[in-house]
């Protein structure tokens, strides 16, 4: 006989119930609930299964059935009342059926476990959670090859080392997003494929004698097959880990780009205007219009990579099997999986209506001698000059420029030549800014040909 004191899954070998600092540090149901439309998913799959094969009647399974859906229902309209006693959303719904339905609801849970009941319902949230973050990044993506084609021949300086380099074009520079998050886009895949294998079935660890069909609730619930080792199946954590560290890459990307909407959206860059949409004002400055949306995406980001890093080490050192450490996962991958599909939308948001400022891209644009690789480049095929020495001058005209405080296209011919005779007037066709980054036709370059075609290609990948 169960006491009334010690818990009703397995009060028959306790003889009192936990004290209230265990059942506090015990629970999972304050953020397992999360899972509950995953857990009764599993359940009904698993009860049909139990059906057909045998192990449960008809009549039991639809009371199951049924049931279920009532507790969905209630669950879904907020009038569940979860307790922490009942420790888990698995427990919750197990004892809430019970009340339902009485006695067939005991026979649920025959041929599997808590254990690999969870990996199943945390896997399938995961699996969610992965196409959530396809769509959104695929959106993003959009967003970016828009920008792209507004101004794939928009002039902007290159950096590196934040120091003005080479111009590019602004489409180039929206591209190059795209290449980052279609790297995470393909992250996202790849995890999805590797992870979609059912846990369902391995039982506690062994699997189970009952003649199951892990075949038929693997198809029910979306996995492309079971888990082929009982073992594993219930210990494994790998599916949250790659979920997280391909939420932590693709959290940085969102970040570069948040800094560099940060620096490009203030009054000594002006590159870009941030949408009212997205921005704030500030209480006491009226003129303030702040990219607080970026700085927060560049801030959250933080709490991704700290969940990545603290489920490696809840995993760390764990033996095989199941050990209730592993219920720590479960807020972990919540939070960064919130958190990366608010940023993702915001930052969506944010590039969908910003707006760039192409005269301010442009007058950067020639600043900084950023044309001086395309006078080297220039001494190299018209004077045969090795690039070295090509480099060599170069430097010491933009040194004269600089000493005259004026850029390399302000230069006469007689400065020029008082450096290196041979310079011609020909050089001053390579200064431009337009014709630096239309000459970078190389493949993968920055030349506006070169980015309409990759504006292509991504349309049609997306398409
Ligand atoms: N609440 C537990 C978790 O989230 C469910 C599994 C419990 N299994 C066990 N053997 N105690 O991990």
């Amino acid at each position: 006989m169960t006491k009334d004191t010690s818990n009703q899954m397995w009060g028959g070998r306790f003889a009192a119930g936990p004290d209230a600092i265990m059942e506090a540090i015990n629970a999972s149901i304050g953020f397992d609930q999360r899972m509950a439309a995953q857990d009764i998913a599993g359940s009904r799959a698993h009860a049909a299964m139990l059906a057909k094969t045998g192990i449960l009647t008809d009549t039991d399974a639809e009371a199951i059935r049924e049931g279920l859906l009532t507790v969905l229902s209630e669950i879904e309209s907020g009038s569940f009342e979860f307790s922490t006693a009942l420790e888990d959303i698995h427990m919750n719904v197990e004892a809430r059926l019970k009340d339902l339905i009485g006695e067939p609801a005991g026979r649920l849970h025959t041929g599997r476990s808590r254990n690999d009941q969870v990996a199943t319902d945390f896997k399938l949230w995961v699996r969610d959670q992965i196409d959530a973050a396809i769509s959104g990044i695929e959106a993003l993506i959009r967003a970016f090859v828009a920008q792209a084609e507004v101004g794939a021949d928009w002039v902007m300086p290159g950096f590196t080392h934040l120091q003005t380099a080479q111009p590019v074009t602004w489409g180039h520079h929206m591209m190059a997003y795209v290449e980052m998050f279609g790297r995470d886009l393909s992250r996202f895949k790849d995890a999805r494929v590797r992870m979609n294998e059912s846990p369902l079935g391995a039982a506690a660890l062994a699997g189970t004698s009952f003649p199951i069909d892990r075949e038929m609730t693997a198809a029910a619930l979306g996995f492309d097959r079971p888990a082929a080792n009982s073992l594993d199946a219930v210990a494994d954590r790998d599916f949250a880990l790659e979920f997280l560290s391909a939420a932590s890459i693709c959290a940085m990307h969102l970040s570069r780009f948040a800094e560099e909407l940060v620096i490009w959206s203030s009054a000594q860059f002006r590159f870009v205007t941030l949408s009212d949409r997205f921005s704030t004002g500030s209480s006491i400055m009226p003129q303030k219009k702040n990219p607080d949306a970026a700085e927060l995406i560049r801030a959250k980001i933080g709490r991704i990579f700290g969940a990545n890093t603290a489920l490696l080490m809840v995993m760390k050192g764990l033996p095989l099997t199941y050990s209730k450490d592993m219920q720590e996962d479960k807020e972990q991958v919540f939070d960064a999986a919130d958190n990366l599909m608010l940023a993702l939308a915001a930052m969506e948001g944010m590039v969908k209506d910003m707006t760039a400022n192409r005269e301010s891209l442009e007058a950067a644009a020639g600043s900084g001698f950023s044309t001086a690789t395309d006078l080297a480049d220039w001494l190299v095929r018209a004077l045969n000059m090795p690039f070295r020495d090509a480099h060599h001058v170069t430097g010491s005209l933009v040194a004269m420029a600089e000493s005259k405080n004026c850029d390399l296209p302000d230069l006469t011919l007689e400065d020029m030549q008082s450096v290196h005779a041979e310079i011609t007037d020909d050089v001053f066709g390579v200064l431009g800014v337009h014709n630096s980054v239309s000459s970078r036709m190389s493949y993968g370059g920055t030349a506006p040909q070169r980015v309409r075609e990759q504006i292509t290609a991504w349309r049609e990948k997306l398409s």
